[in-house]
């Protein structure tokens, strides 16, 4: 019998040493996803981003399985022959034989298939039943019932003990596919989910209580210089303004300049994504901008898919005219270099009032005509299947906020996700995010929830919830997430209307900021992306591979849980500085120019972050010694 190899590791919060004795080669990883190579939603977020680190470690031995989707497989995949004989020679024999699955070898690896959602949670059922020598993980990432019973108005956390899971299941229609989903949850060596608010749910509805919590990662991209990711800001801001100029066309009446981007994103789930108490803000924002006189515009991005029958018309015109406004603009640009041109050669200044003549001013004024529109600019830039009963168009009749000129809040209801080959707003998420001033993100269910964790590390502030699982696990891991941008809803303990009210107080705070504070708060915003990288969090999924090994191999893995360390729960700490009030930090001279405050805002952009170096450099450390390997558990120690 091989030596029993074992692994140390701590419970769920802790970060804790490992025995990098654990070896692998042998062994080979399966994970299984209806989202593999398949966009829907987070899940594929989750799969996709964590392959690069889970390839790693497994290498060749690593292997994703998911829907044979045509499309997808022409752009997303790339054919290879398997270099595993014994996978080869298993692919050969389901393809010679419809789809059976035999692993033949003499001695076969140590196989570990992680299934996740109950779409694919009946291969992990059938491998049990068959008593397969396979070591099973079952991540869920929200349960069934729960999403249904959310969605349908009911008071879900103060009742998740009292629920009557098959009737409600069977009344809802979905008792099949709840039943699978409880099955693989019980049939799995370990079951694990994405955050804790999501354990408690599975606890009560699945009756199993997840071995291990697997909170979501991202690839963190680092940039060489500091200021990378406000330049990209930048740029990305200039296309949607782009896009912006196009969509009010004839009703630009308000200062681009001073207009705030605000936008929601993800499926269309339209009351667990909160896109209802947003609206609701959205309204009473306008009011109060509007009774307090402010310059400011907020143009509030509605981005979730629904059915559609194309992008309108009006909305298409409005790129249209745009981009008229913009050749003729530069064919009257064209003609004044010619004279000017002309009239240095002949060693002549030029006379002003020549240089534009009457055939310019013909064009110019035909352009401007093609911009007289007499309806308001279009809230919805697709034609709508179910237009009369859409949840957020009826919302916006409702509260009457149409994009009209005295408004302060406007809305566009984009109703598919975004594209960089779209001929509206030519951009990919990332992009727009990027260009985006704040991310709304009010969910009532939300295991998760990618949108605000993308935001942060892309140094975008955002507004979650403490009913979704980033928003606890960010108010679990920072003294005052506020001060870095990340704002989160009290949606447990309040009303509906409370809690709308202490959206609309976020959301008119952020109005009220100065270009420089926004500028500092991004910076903060952006140092914590090194708390939901994957480098750190995926650890928790080795630990569930390791913990499953050992469950369904018990002569050849052994797991050693440790109890939880005493630096178990670390908070990053308040940044050290606070954002410098406008009045305060603006110079006393009264001919100090827009020039000088961008150099004074990158001054104390780079102030602002030397003050707080100490604080979020070697946020954690891997290392063999219990004491430091908590995140930011060294704070107070320069790592120069
Ligand atoms: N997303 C996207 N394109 C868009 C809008 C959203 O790819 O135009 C992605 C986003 O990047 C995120 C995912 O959709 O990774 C939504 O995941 P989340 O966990 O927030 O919610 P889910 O839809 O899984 O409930
Ligand atoms: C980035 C750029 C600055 C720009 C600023 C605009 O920080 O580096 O040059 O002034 O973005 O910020 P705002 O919040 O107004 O979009
Ligand atoms: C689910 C959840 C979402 C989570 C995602 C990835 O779709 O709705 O909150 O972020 O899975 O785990």
């Amino acid at each position: 019998m091989p030596l029993a190899r074992s692994l140390s590791v701590t419970s769920l919060s802790g970060l804790e040493e490992w025995d990098e004795e654990f070896e692998l080669e042998d062994a080979v990883l399966f994970e299984i996803a209806w989202e593999v190579a398949n966009k829907v939603g987070g899940i594929y977020t989750v799969i996709q981003t964590k392959a690069r680190l889970t390839a790693e470690e497994w290498g060749e031995n690593y292997f994703l399985v998911g829907p044979y989707v045509e499309s997808n497989v022409r752009t997303q995949v790339e054919l290879i022959e398997p270099t595993n004989p014994v996978l080869k020679r298993t692919i050969d024999k389901m393809n010679s034989s419809g789809c059976k699955f035999a692993a033949q070898s003499e001695e076969p690896p140590h196989i570990v298939a992680h299934f996740h959602e109950w779409l694919a949670g009946l291969g992990l059922v059938l491998c049990r039943k068959r008593q397969l020598p396979v070591a099973t993980i079952f991540t869920t990432h929200a349960t069934l019932l729960g999403r249904y019973l959310c969605a349908g108005n009911v008071d879900f956390y103060n009742n998740l003990s009292k629920f009557n899971v098959d009737k409600e299941a069977g009344d809802r229609q979905i008792y099949h596919r709840y039943c699978l989903e409880r099955a693989a949850a019980h049939c799995a060596h370990v079951f694990t989910t994405v955050s804790q608010i999501t354990a408690i749910e599975a606890e009560h509805l699945l009756k199993r209580k997840p071995d291990i919590v697997t909170p979501n990662g991202l690839n963190v991209k680092k940039f060489s210089a500091m200021h990378e990711f406000q330049n990209l800001h930048a740029q990305s801001k200039s296309r949607i303004q782009e896009f912006v100029r196009g969509h009010f066309y004839g009703h630009l009446d308000f200062n681009l300049d001073k207009c705030l981007f605000l936008f929601i994103a993800g499926r269309y789930e339209f009351s667990n994504k909160g896109a209802d108490i947003f609206l609701e803000a959205l309204a009473r924002l306008n009011y109060l901008l509007r009774v307090n006189h402010s310059d400011v515009t907020v143009i509030a991005f509605f981005i979730m898919p629904a059915r559609t029958n194309n992008f309108n018309v009006e909305t298409l015109k409005g790129q249209a005219v745009r981009k008229q406004l913009w050749d003729t603009a530069h064919t009257v640009k064209e003609r004044f270099g010619k004279k000017l041109y002309d009239s240095l050669l002949v060693g002549q200044l030029p006379d002003v009032a020549k240089m534009l003549d009457k055939e310019d001013f013909t064009i110019m004024k035909r352009a401007i005509f093609a911009t007289q529109r007499q309806s308001q600019p279009p809230v919805c830039t697709h034609n709508m299947l179910d237009d009369s009963s859409d949840p957020i168009l009826n919302s916006v009749r409702r509260i009457g906020l149409f994009n009209s000129s005295a408004d302060r809040v406007k809305i566009i209801f984009h109703p598919e996700f975004l594209s960089s080959t779209s001929p509206l707003l030519p951009m990919d998420y990332e992009e727009f995010v990027r260009g985006c001033h704040l991310g709304v993100f009010p969910s009532y269910y939300e295991p998760w929830g990618y949108t605000p964790a993308e935001c942060t590390v892309m140094g975008i502030p955002s507004i979650s919830t403490n009913l979704s699982g980033f928003g606890c696990f960010m108010e679990e891991h920072i003294a005052d997430p506020t001060a870095y941008g990340i704002y989160i809803l009290d949606r447990r303990y309040k009303g509906v209307d409370e809690s709308c009210n202490q959206l609309t107080s976020f959301l008119f705070q952020f109005c009220k900021q100065s270009r420089r504070q926004r500028i500092i708060q991004r910076n903060r915003t952006e140092r914590l992306s090194d708390l939901l990288d994957w480098r750190y969090l995926g650890r928790y999924y080795i630990a569930a591979r390791h913990m499953a090994l050992a469950k369904a191999f018990p002569d050849t893995f052994i797991y050693e849980p440790h109890e939880p360390s005493s630096t178990t729960g670390f908070r990053y700490p308040r940044p050290a500085s606070v954002p410098p009030s406008p009045a305060l930090s603006r110079h006393s001279s009264p001919h100090h120019s827009e020039a000088e405050d961008d150099e004074d805002e990158r001054y104390d952009e780079d102030l602002e972050a030397e003050k707080d170096r100490v604080n979020i450099r070697q946020p954690y450390t891997v290392t063999k010694n219990k004491t430091s390997a908590i995140p930011g558990a060294d704070e107070n120690e320069d790592d120069a």
